[in-house]
């Protein structure tokens, strides 16, 4: 870094850095096509950062290195948008659509020939106006009530995919730039998962989360919450843009580094919207994030000008909408459900309604908190919401349409399945059958965690075949599950000879194992495959984990005093030192492992500091074999992409992860 600074003076060094970061931030955001690795890019980010703090009168607002400012804002201050930020009218169906062509037709006194179209994904965020003078950002507003918006530059600021500097030549002295926000779609999930666990209310849907996010009075909030932006628009009606037409407009967004949808193209007449709009709804629930419909924009500029507008909407334009993710209807019932752990899931039996194409009548409601938070009550009418492969839910109640016999559902005090007691502990939104293993659903559900791949691998023991066994008496533990004879299973409908030697030839299998198999399989509470690998790890065999106490487990990095707890109370339960004790009799074994040395020794390896993720199957090694590694070369293995990550390991099939 000095050599370059002190060759080329500062001011050469820091803007031929930013230049390349500008350059390699359009490469990954916009393009999806980055030119060098991430720790490249950290290496030159810092060599810039340093640079500015050596030199602080270089710093620029436009530099990559000030995305985030440090202060949050009191209040949001306001800003008029010099073209008022319109809406859209709606089609639902073809013929509402052929109409709005019929009119555009006859309005530009057009009698034949097909108009041309520019068709666009409607995104289903917020929308933001971003003001560029002189080619730099200058601010970014709400649309508010589409003539004056919210102030919310600093957090736009924060979104890695907004230039800061266009790209390019020929900017307007002035340009507005209208785009949607959004969230992708596992990111909301993971904002809502963080949510619950800490008790916070949930977002009902990726926009309102998006939305929260843009309005958050810190903008570091902001930029942790990894928004995004497509653009679709300018807001100046003679563009110093050249285009004359939407397509064209869009191009040039693109080439001034703005990230407009690679959905977006033209077609032509009816015909081409409508194959538009079934090409990108089949694609619907494989996008990350959510669309509710398609947009159609009269191509020329000069013919959307000889349009106009009606009241709010241009007459250019229409969106065709998607069937609805949300919809209207009744609670019929409140059960509830007893998974694995024996928490118990409230579930609402609905009047059947179609959502986004597909019959709903059950929806969760997550957890008894969440069903008081949001009031659920048997008679209610509710919104429910399906999207993507997400399990459908109850966003909120219609309180308005609570009918006066609505019923309250309470927390049972005893298991539906068992019987047994619920408890909810103080300050816990989830409530648990104690049963354990005696509550035939937990069970059912421990013995399929058992059974499962990434835990003991039997193949051949699933669902069916543990619920038949269960019923029957037959399994009422892990341990059980080595005890099964072939002819008992080959007596069962649907059984023969083979298929039951099979089953019992993959149950022996099973026994030559992995600790952290075997840990992971026991299906203490928070301990999934990343914990059960540091603990197996750190304490190589099971006795000594066994016998360690609180302070000696919170003592591992990673886990924290919930878990500790978890992990003694688990080991302190007479019925698992007897089922432990089962199963390896029953020949359950492992390879034994000299306990890893005290992570200090291996602090200073090449790893130390860093934290890894592994996801997917790795090719050359397991990933228990990879974390092994990581670990004694230093590093540390979280089973979370976080903040605090700085290599994400991802072998093939990998997930939401990578
Ligand atoms: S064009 C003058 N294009 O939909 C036309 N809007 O109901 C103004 N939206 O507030 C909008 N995707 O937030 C346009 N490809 C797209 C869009 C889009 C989403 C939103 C936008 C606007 C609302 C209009």
């Amino acid at each position: 870094m000095s050599q370059h600074a002190a060759a080329d003076g500062p001011e050469r060094r820091v803007s031929a850095l930013r230049a390349q970061l500008e350059h390699h931030n359009y490469r990954y955001h916009v393009l999806d096509d980055p030119e060098i690795p991430d720790a490249e890019y950290d290496r030159l980010f810092r060599e810039l950062q340093a640079l500015e703090a050596s030199y602080p009168h270089l710093v620029s607002p436009e530099s990559p290195t000030q995305r985030v400012g440090v202060r949050p804002v009191t209040g949001f201050g306001e800003r008029r948008h010099e073209l008022p930020m319109l809406s859209l009218d709606n089609a639902f169906t073809e013929e509402e659509l052929m109409a709005f062509d019929r009119r555009v037709s006859q309005r530009l006194g057009l009698e034949e020939g097909e108009m041309t179209y520019a068709a666009e994904p409607k995104l289903d965020g917020v929308a933001v106006s971003i003001r560029y003078e002189s080619g730099r950002f200058a601010w970014a507003a709400t649309r508010g009530d589409g003539s004056v918006g919210e102030d919310v530059s600093a957090n736009v600021r924060t979104i890695e995919q907004v230039p800061l500097r266009l790209r390019g030549h020929g900017h307007p002295r002035q340009l507005d730039v209208r785009g949607e926000i959004y969230l992708a779609r596992d990111v909301f999930l993971e904002i809502n998962r963080e949510a619950e666990r800490e008790n916070r209310k949930l977002f009902a849907n990726p926009r309102n989360a998006a939305a929260g996010s843009l309005r958050q009075l810190d903008p570091r909030i902001t930029a942790q919450r990894r928004l995004q932006v497509f653009f679709y628009g300018t807001g100046i009606s003679d563009p110093a843009l050249s285009s004359r037409t939407h397509s064209e407009t869009l191009e040039q967004l693109k080439e001034w580094g703005l990230r407009v949808s690679p959905l977006a193209r033209t077609v032509s007449g009816v015909q081409g919207c409508l194959a538009y709009y079934r090409e990108v709804l089949e694609q619907r629930d494989s996008l990350v994030y959510e669309i509710d419909g398609v947009v159609y924009k009269v191509d020329a500029h000069e013919s959307q000008k000889r349009l106009g507008f009606v009241s709010r909407a241009p007459r250019w334009a229409i969106a065709h909408k998607f069937p609805a993710q949300e919809q209207v209807t009744q609670v019929h019932d409140i059960e509830f459900q007893v998974g694995r752990t024996g928490a118990l899931t409230p579930v609402a039996r609905l009047e059947p309604v179609s959502v986004g194409g597909v019959v709903v009548s059950n929806a969760t409601l997550h957890n008894i908190g969440e069903m008081r938070r949001k009031d659920v009550r048997i008679g209610d009418s509710v919104i429910i919401r399906r999207a993507g492969d997400v399990i459908p839910e109850i966003v909120s109640v219609i309180p308005e349409r609570r009918p006066a016999q609505a019923c309250v559902v309470e927390l049972p005090e005893a298991c539906p399945v068992c019987q047994s007691a619920v408890s909810q502990p103080e300050g816990e939104a989830i409530a648990r059958c104690t049963g354990g293993l005696v509550c035939p659903a937990q069970l059912k559900e421990s013995l399929r965690h058992f059974a499962s791949r990434r835990a003991m691998d039997i193949q051949g023991l699933g669902e069916r075949i543990i619920d038949t066994l269960v019923t029957m008496g037959a399994l009422g533990s892990p341990a059980d599950i080595y005890l099964l004879k072939p002819d008992k299973l080959a007596g069962l409908e649907g059984w023969g000879e083979k298929s039951a030697g099979n089953l019992v030839a993959s149950i022996e299998a099973s026994k030559a194992t992995t600790l952290a198999r075997f840990l992971h399989a026991l299906g203490v509470r928070g301990v999934g495959e990343t914990t059960a690998q540091t603990l197996a790890v750190h304490f190589g065999d099971l006795d000594s984990l066994m016998d360690a106490s609180v302070e000696e487990l919170q003592a591992i990095s990673d886990i924290g005093p919930v878990i500790a707890a978890h992990i003694r109370a688990f080991f302190d339960e007479e019925h698992n030192q007897d089922i432990i004790r089962r199963l390896r009799e029953a020949g359950i074994h492992w390879p034994v492992s000299i306990p890893q040395a005290p992570t200090q020794d291996a602090s200073d390896g090449p790893f130390s500091g860093k934290t890894f993720v592994l996801t997917g199957t790795l090719k050359s090694m397991t990933r228990e074999q990879a974390s092994q590694l990581i670990q004694n070369a230093g590093g540390k293995v979280s089973g979370t992409v976080s903040g605090k990550t700085d290599f994400l390991v991802a072998g093939e099939k990998a997930g939401s992860k990578l």
